[in-house]
């Protein structure tokens, strides 16, 4: 398959995404109009069995699909690709990988996002999911700000942290702008796939920083120190875990906090109304992605703060100025920010 072939076919994928988040999700949610529905099973009852919905749901099953694995899909572009890609990564060392490591099972069981054999199974999937997300805020246009460097504007706002960690680094996306943005600051991010942390430490070489390290480690049993953080952030990861995985990783973020540190995560959380609940649930089964409902089911500001954190808030967080909050103008994830601090003493 040619280049030209390839960004066509994504291109016209990434088109019927657009008319299928923005056309299609207003006509389902006028639709269902001000039903009165109070509760998710409302909503499925109202309008599950509509062709509208019938159709709406094939379409984010199925682009999705072809996105990865059809016949122009990331997987056989990359597959072609396959021994120089490696070779590109072949000079990056071995801290990326830990013998010992058994991956959990929550992880190997499902292919996250329809990505055939996960994030982590095959040495090119770092590859296959940068390209992927490129496109995770379809409304974005290129010229606006990416969501990992406006979540990173609201941190450093607030103030510089010296010491980072960032779980789940996946291939960097989430770490560069610390990294980039903090060149006085240390670095440390972590992550269960090989083949993501590898494109991650080559991409840091590339670009010459030297204040970050990216190391194969699970994100609830770090080999870290205790107190060794000002700032531990995640983005996107909380919900691709079940929640007994999440009270592990907020133990550990309590854990390797310095006291007075905080622990800032940008995951998909605040559902303002029952329509978009059970929209963002659908999103779930048709994306593989098991712990998204029992995330987004948590009382999660509750929970953080029984692991010992005090301030915990919980609050939506715009990923682009094209969208708005509620989600009425078309289909967005639930961004939140989820916040809290360890207490000093
Ligand atoms: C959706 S990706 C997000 C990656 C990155 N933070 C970003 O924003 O682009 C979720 C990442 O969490 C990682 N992950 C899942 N469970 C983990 C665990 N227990 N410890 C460390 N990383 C984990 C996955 O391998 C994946 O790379």
């Amino acid at each position: 398959m040619n280049d030209r072939a390839f960004t066509a076919a994504q291109d016209f994928l990434l088109s019927a995404k657009t008319y299928w988040s923005t056309t299609m999700y207003r006509a389902l949610r006028d639709s269902h109009g001000e039903e009165g529905s109070q509760t998710v099973a409302d909503v499925a009852q109202a309008i599950e069995d509509s062709t509208l919905y019938q159709v709406y749901a094939w379409y984010e099953r199925h682009l999705q699909r072809m996105k990865y694995a059809g016949r122009y899909g990331l997987v056989p572009y990359h597959n072609e690709r396959r021994i120089d890609l490696l070779s590109e990564l072949d000079s990056e060392d071995s801290e990326c990988t830990q013998e010992s490591l058994t991956l959990p099972a929550y992880y190997t069981v499902v292919d996250i996002h329809q990505h055939p054999g996960g994030v982590w199974s095959d040495g090119i999937a770092g590859f296959v999911y940068e390209r992927g997300a490129r496109t995770t805020t379809p409304l974005a246009g290129a010229a606006e700000k990416d969501v990992h460097e406006r979540f990173t504007d609201l941190i450093l706002e607030e103030w510089k942290p010296a010491n980072i960690l960032d779980m789940g680094c996946g291939f960097g996306k989430s770490t560069q702008p610390f990294v980039r943005r903090l060149p006085d600051s240390t670095v440390e991010a972590i992550d269960l796939s090989v083949p993501c942390l590898r494109l991650a430490s080559y991409a840091a070489r590339e670009a010459q920083a030297s204040n970050v390290r990216f190391r194969q480690m699970d994100a609830c049993r770090t080999d870290y120190e205790a107190g060794s953080f000002d700032l531990v952030t995640s983005t996107m990861v909380l919900h691709e875990m079940p929640p007994k995985t999440i009270e592990d990783l907020l133990d550990e973020a309590f854990r390797v906090l310095t006291p007075g540190g905080r622990m800032i995560h940008l995951d998909f959380y605040c559902l303002p109304d029952v329509f978009r609940r059970f929209i963002h649930y659908g999103h779930a089964r048709r994306n593989n992605e098991p712990y998204m409902q029992p995330f987004a089911e948590l009382q999660l500001s509750s929970l953080v703060s029984s692991k010992g954190f005090v301030d915990a808030q919980v609050a939506p967080f715009q990923e682009s100025d094209r969208v708005d909050l509620d989600g009425n103008e078309a289909w967005r994830f639930p961004w939140t920010v989820i916040s809290a601090t360890k207490p000093k003493t």
